[in-house]
């Protein structure tokens, strides 16, 4: 009895002390509880697909990193016929996985001490593409499919999703955006949503995990950079993600300067009420 009184003392501790108004814990929640629920996998779509059309690209493919049971690819089909709909754009969705869970690892750097091989494995995996035809899977670890991707790749990368827990697999992709940005794959600026930057109580931080790759990334590249946008109250348009989405800017990109602006001098004067900013728009 004593347990279960200072259980339910530990939790209301943690609901009265949490630091973001609790509608936004209950729409977390849902999207804990239903596996398919993730309302900021469809804002980053909507929101990749609009700069994808402004640039005049009609066609995209969205990556997972990182599949396991397929959850994550299964939102990612279901959200993007919804904006297929509404847009003249067609998008892809593309997943990675090993297929066996996590690969082995002892760097300090992936949190061996957490998570361990083989977790996440899914045998079916290539079921996922079999009863989609908009779902391809890579099927290995991405240091051997990355090369099979990059061969048969001639669509431009609207939107990454990085998922794969460890350091060491995150780097081994990062590694491989200079190509990317060669074979023109990237559009000038990408979304990228990453998963695992957050994990307390097991000390993923700064000096690990996908926070760490990130930054070795930044170090190494000079025309390649993963930005992160300062925390805005005028922010409405990425509910439950906004603290894990990264721009990759291909500043060598021959679209990196290309307008896509909404303050011309037209949208100041004349035609000031079509272009003012709404919640949707931009
Ligand atoms: C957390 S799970 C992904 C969950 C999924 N994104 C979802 O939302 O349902 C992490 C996955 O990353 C995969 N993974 C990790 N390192 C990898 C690598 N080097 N190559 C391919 N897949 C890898 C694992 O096999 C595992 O299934």
């Amino acid at each position: 009895m004593r347990k279960i009184f200072y259980k339910f003392k530990i939790l209301i501790l943690r609901i009265i002390g949490y630091e973001k108004p609790l509608r936004v814990a209950l729409l977390k929640y849902f999207s804990l509880k239903f596996s398919t629920f993730r309302p900021h996998y469809e804002t980053l779509i909507y929101e990749s697909s609009k700069n994808a059309i402004k640039l005049g690209f009609k066609e995209i493919n969205i990556i997972e990193l990182g599949v396991a049971g397929g959850d994550g690819v299964r939102s990612l089909v279901k959200y993007k016929k919804k904006v297929e709909k509404i847009f003249d754009i067609k998008i892809n969705v593309i997943g990675f996985d090993t297929g066996v869970g996590l690969p082995n690892t002892t760097l300090k750097e992936d949190l061996p001490f957490f998570w361990k091989q083989g977790d996440y494995t899914n045998k079916n995996l290539s079921n996922l593409e079999k009863n989609n035809d908009s779902i391809k899977i890579y099927e290995g670890n991405i240091s051997n499919t990355l090369e099979k991707f990059i061969s048969e790749n001639n669509i431009k990368i609207g939107l990454i999703i990085f998922d794969m827990d460890l350091y060491s697999s995150t780097k081994t992709f990062l590694e491989k955006i200079p190509e990317f940005s060669k074979k023109k794959f990237l559009l000038p600026r990408t979304f990228c949503y990453f998963d695992d930057l957050f994990v307390a109580d097991y000390c993923l931080d700064d000096t690990n995990g996908e926070p760490l790759a990130i930054y070795e990334f930044n170090k190494t590249n000079v025309d390649l950079k993963l930005g992160k946008s300062f925390d805005h109250i005028i922010d409405f348009k990425f509910p439950l993600a906004k603290g894990q989405i990264f721009t990759l800017h291909d500043f060598k990109n021959e679209n990196y300067n290309k307008y896509v602006g909404i303050y011309s001098a037209d949208s100041l004067v004349e035609k000031k009420n079509e272009k003012l900013r709404s919640i949707l728009d931009d």
